[in-house]
C-alpha cells in the first residue's frame, strides 16, 4: 500500500530537503526523522518553469539509499513526463506534478501510476482547483502549494488554507501543503483539511528534530480540537 493510501486521517511531517546541507543530505533527512518525519519531499527545479535549479535523479537515487523513509518528487520542471522513468528508476515512491506545466496530464499521471507509484497534482497558488476536476480519478494526492513553487523560506500565502478546505469539499483525496509551514501555519491547514506536512526552512533553521516535531505536534494537536 502506498504511502498516501495509508495516510488516512493521520497527520504527517514530510522534510523538504531544499532547506538541508546537500553535502549531508542523508544525516539531514535522519535528523528530521528523529522528530517523526514519515515522508522526504524532494523538489526538482529546472530554470524553466521555475527560476531556481536543484537536483534531479542522480541525487534521488543515492537519498533512496540511504533511508529508510519513502521519498516523494515534487517535479517543478516543464515536460515532466520525461523525466519519470528515471525517477521511477531512482526507487522514489510518489510523484507529483506542475499542472500549469503538463500538456498531456492524464498520460502522465497514468504513468506514474503504471509504475506502481502513487501519483500527485501540485497546484500553484492561483491556478484553480477545478483543474482538477476530470484529474481526481488518476490522482493518489493533491499539493496545494502555499507559496509560488521555486524557493524555500518565503511567506505562506493564507488564503490558501481556504483553497485546501474547498478541494475537501470536493474530495477525500489526501492533501498535502506545501510552503511556509511552521508550528503556526500548519494548524491553519491542517483545520481545513491537510493531513501531508511539508516544511522545509522551519525545520532546517533550527535543531530539524525538535524543529520537525513541534509542526507535527502543531498540526496534530488542531486536527484533535478540529475533530472533537
Ligand atoms: C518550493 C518548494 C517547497 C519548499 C518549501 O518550491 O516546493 O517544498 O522547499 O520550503 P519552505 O518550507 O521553506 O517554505
Ligand atoms: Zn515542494
Amino acid at each position: 500500500m502506498g504511502f498516501f493510501e495509508r495516510v488516512g486521517d493521520r497527520v504527517v511531517g514530510a522534510p523538504s530537503i531544499l532547506a538541508a546541507d546537500f553535502a549531508n543530505l542523508a544525516e539531514e533527512v535522519r535528523r528530521a526523522q528523529d522528530g517523526g518525519a514519515e515522508l522526504v519531499h524532494f523538489d526538482v527545479m529546472d530554470n524553466h518553469f521555475v527560476p531556481n535549479l536543484t537536483v534531479g535523479p542522480v541525487v534521488a537515487v543515492s537519498l533512496v539509499r540511504a533511508t529508510s523513509l519513502p521519498v516523494d518528487a515534487h517535479l517543478q520542471v516543464e515536460r515532466p513526463g520525461s523525466l519519470i522513468p528515471a525517477f521511477v528508476e531512482a526507487g522514489v515512491t510518489s510523484i507529483s506534478v506542475q499542472p500549469e506545466v503538463t500538456v498531456h496530464l492524464h498520460r502522465t499521471l497514468n504513468a506514474i501510476r503504471a509504475a506502481g507509484l502513487e501519483a500527485g497534482v501540485a497546484l500553484n497558488p492561483t491556478t484553480p482547483l477545478e483543474f482538477l476536476e476530470w484529474a481526481l480519478p488518476y490522482l493518489d494526492y493533491v499539493n496545494i502549494m502555499s507559496v509560488n513553487p521555486g524557493f524555500g523560506g518565503q511567506e505562506f500565502i493564507p488564503r490558501m488554507a481556504e483553497k485546501v478546505r474547498r478541494l475537501r469539499e470536493m474530495t477525500d483525496v489526501p492533501i498535502q501543503v506545501d510552503g511556509g509551514i511552521t508550528e503556526k501555519t500548519a494548524p491553519l491547514m491542517v483545520e481545513a483539511g491537510a493531513r501531508v506536512l511539508v516544511a522545509g526552512s522551519a525545520v532546517y533553521r533550527g535543531d530539524p528534530a525538535t524543529e520537525m516535531r513541534k509542526i507535527i505536534e502543531a498540526g496534530r494537536r488542531a486536527a484533535e480540537t478540529h475533530n472533537g
